[in-house]
This record gives structure tokens, C-alpha cells and sequence, in this order.
């Protein structure tokens, strides 16, 4: 059997990280919101290895890490509205999407041929460590095949990835849990392409009216290819805002149990906290996801703050079944 790619975020494992990205490896490591798949940014050939590892549609871009806003300025053409959202919220969950600049010696593909680039401040001290030590831009996809949920230990990211990361850095599980907000900051209107941590009030507080791009309107092309509804989805049928669980099907509640028929019951959050049930959303899903069970049935959950990233995973868990 092939030794396992994890290994214990400690000073050896985090220099050998760095060296493998410079060789043009793939490093698969924590970050708050989920766990990444890095590679060199400026590395076709590491980047089109991402996409292998995930079976991903090469039209959908990545997301590039950097250390800070400086560093961002140099591969995007940071605006005010960047700026002062960086301030703010960088380090943290929240990625831009900004023009790409022309002389940002990033890997063409990482765009995926689009001419923006989205780009993200971690705000986990092992992927602040990472960046420090490569001293590059590390783009990284989260560390999962193509279409299922997001990995939020490393021992999820064995289960979807197998060996293709040269290393998976253990640093336990993310706090946030869902992946970051995305926000489109190259048009005169600011737009979220993807619902997360960091809300669309706290957006709105910043810059003023902030557009939903979240679900393209229908008979208009994605602003974001990751939009695409079938996204984000275990293998069995997912049935959303419902109590009524039958006894094949497991349940996940928020807040007080319920669901008393079900084959086996789990909460979001036993004391109805919608942060919690992010950071809890996908390691449940995983965990519920196996054949004796016919259906996975949902608890409504609240539609405030982050909840309402929470909701929009789940309905495009659900929507993967519905053809
Ligand atoms: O929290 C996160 O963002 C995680 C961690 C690892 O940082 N990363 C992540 O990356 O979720 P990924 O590749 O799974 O999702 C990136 C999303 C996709 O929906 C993609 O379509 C969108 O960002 N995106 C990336 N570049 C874009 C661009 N230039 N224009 C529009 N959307 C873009
Ligand atoms: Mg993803």
C-alpha cells in the first residue's frame, strides 16, 4: 500500500510543502474556511495536474491565495472597493474578483481564459505559514473531486483526493467550514457570485447596494462558472426544509432533534446557531451519505447571516438529483 500523503502540520512538514509547490507538486492544506488543493499559480503545468486531480470542467477558474493586498496588487487590478473590503475582511473568507493584470505571470488556465482573476487572503496561520515560505501565489481549487461537498478535514481530503496531492498538511478541522464569499468587483456594482462567511449586509454596510449574483437568471450564462446549480452534492437524494424523515432516511436538524422516524438523526446545531451549522454542514453530509440510508432529509435553517451560504449549499445539493 501507498504511505498515506498526510502528515502533521509541524516546521519539516511545512518546508517540504513549500519545496513540493516549487517543484511544481500538489499540496493539499487547511485554510478557515475548507481545505485547498494548492499548486504554483505561475505553473501551467501544476495548475492543468489541479484540475486532473479534481476531474474538473477546465472552464471553471481558480482561486489564487495570497498573503495580503500588496500582494494582490500585483496580480489583479485592485480598485477602492478592494481595498477597503480588504481592510476589513483580509485575512478572512472573502475572495475578488478583480481585472486580471497583464503582467501577473500567472498560469493563463488558473483564469480558465476569462481575463479576471479571483484572489483570497487566508486568514489560517498553516496557509499564512505556506504562502510565507513558497513566497508565491498559490492557487488552490478546494481539495475535493469535482462535484462533491467540500473538505473540511485532511482525512476528507484523502477520501476524495487519494494520492494525488504530493502532501496533505493536517491541521485539524476549519473553523468556518463552507467555502468563502465570492464577490465580483470589476463592473461600477459590486456582485456576490458566492454566498459565505462573510454576509451580503456586511458587503452592503461597505459598499452601498451589492447585486445577487449567486443564481444566474435563467437563459443568462453564469458570471461565475461555479455557480452552476449542480454543485456541492453527496451521492444520495437530499430533501431540503423538511421535518418529516422516514425511517430509511436520515435526518439533520437544526436545533432541537425532531425527526423521531428517522434510521438515525444529527443536528446542524443542537442549540440553533447558524455558524455552527456551517462549520458542521459538510462533515455531516459525508458522515450521512452511505447506501443503507435511501434519502438525506434537511431541517429548515434559518435564511440570516451565514445561514444563508448554508441554505444555498443545500439547495444545490438537492438540485444535483432533480434532472
Ligand atoms: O474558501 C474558498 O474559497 C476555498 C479555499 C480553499 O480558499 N476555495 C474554493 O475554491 O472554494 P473553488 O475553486 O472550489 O471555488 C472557486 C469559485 C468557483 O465558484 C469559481 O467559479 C469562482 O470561484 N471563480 C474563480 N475565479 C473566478 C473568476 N475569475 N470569475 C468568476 N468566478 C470565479
Ligand atoms: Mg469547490
Amino acid at each position: 500500500m501507498a504511505p498515506s500523503p498526510i502528515d502533521p502540520a509541524n516546521e519539516d512538514t511545512l518546508t517540504r510543502a513549500a519545496d513540493i509547490l516549487r517543484s511544481g507538486g500538489l499540496v493539499a492544506f487547511p485554510t478557515e474556511t475548507v481545505y485547498g488543493l494548492g499548486a504554483d499559480a505561475r505553473n501551467d503545468k501544476a495548475i492543468a495536474r489541479v484540475f486532473a486531480a479534481k476531474d474538473r470542467p477546465s472552464f471553471n477558474p481558480l482561486i489564487v491565495h495570497v498573503p495580503d493586498l500588496a500582494a494582490a496588487g500585483a496580480l489583479g487590478e485592485v480598485n477602492d472597493h478592494a481595498v477597503a473590503l480588504a481592510e476589513r475582511y483580509w485575512p478572512g473568507p472573502l475572495s475578488f474578483v478583480l481585472p486580471r493584470r497583464a503582467d501577473s505571470g500567472l498560469s493563463l488556465l488558473v483564469s480558465a481564459g476569462l481575463d479576471t482573476v479571483a484572489l483570497r487572503a487566508p486568514a489560517h496561520p498553516l496557509a499564512q505559514d505556506l504562502l510565507t515560505r513558497f513566497g508565491g501565489p498559490i492557487a488552490a481549487p478546494s481539495a475535493n473531486r469535482a462535484g462533491e461537498v467540500s473538505p473540511t478535514t485532511a482525512a476528507h481530503v484523502l477520501e476524495s483526493l487519494g494520492d494525488a496531492p504530493d502532501l496533505i498538511v493536517d491541521g485539524g478541522a476549519c473553523m468556518v467550514g463552507l467555502e468563502s464569499t465570492v464577490v465580483d468587483l470589476c463592473g461600477d456594482r459590486p456582485a456576490i457570485l458566492r454566498h459565505g462567511a462573510v454576509t451580503r449586509e456586511q458587503l452592503e454596510r461597505m459598499l452601498g447596494s451589492v447585486d445577487d449574483a449567486s443564481v444566474p437568471e435563467s437563459g443568462q450564462a453564469p458570471r461565475s462558472p461555479g455557480q452552476i446549480a449542480k454543485h456541492y452534492a453527496p451521492s444520495l437524494p437530499l430533501r431540503i426544509n423538511a421535518t418529516d424523515p422516514g425511517p430509511d432516511e436520515a435526518f439533520i436538524a437544526f436545533g432541537e432533534p425532531g425527526g423521531k422516524n428517522a434510521a438515525v438523526i444529527r443536528s446542524l446545531s443542537p442549540s440553533g446557531n447558524v455558524i455552527e451549522a456551517a462549520a458542521r454542514l459538510f462533515a455531516l453530509l459525508r458522515e450521512l451519505d452511505r447506501p443503507e440510508f435511501t434519502a438525506i432529509v434537511v431541517a429548515p435553517v434559518p435564511e440570516t447571516g451565514i445561514g444563508r451560504a448554508v441554505n444555498d449549499r443545500l439547495r444545490r445539493a438537492a438540485a444535483a438529483h432533480e434532472d
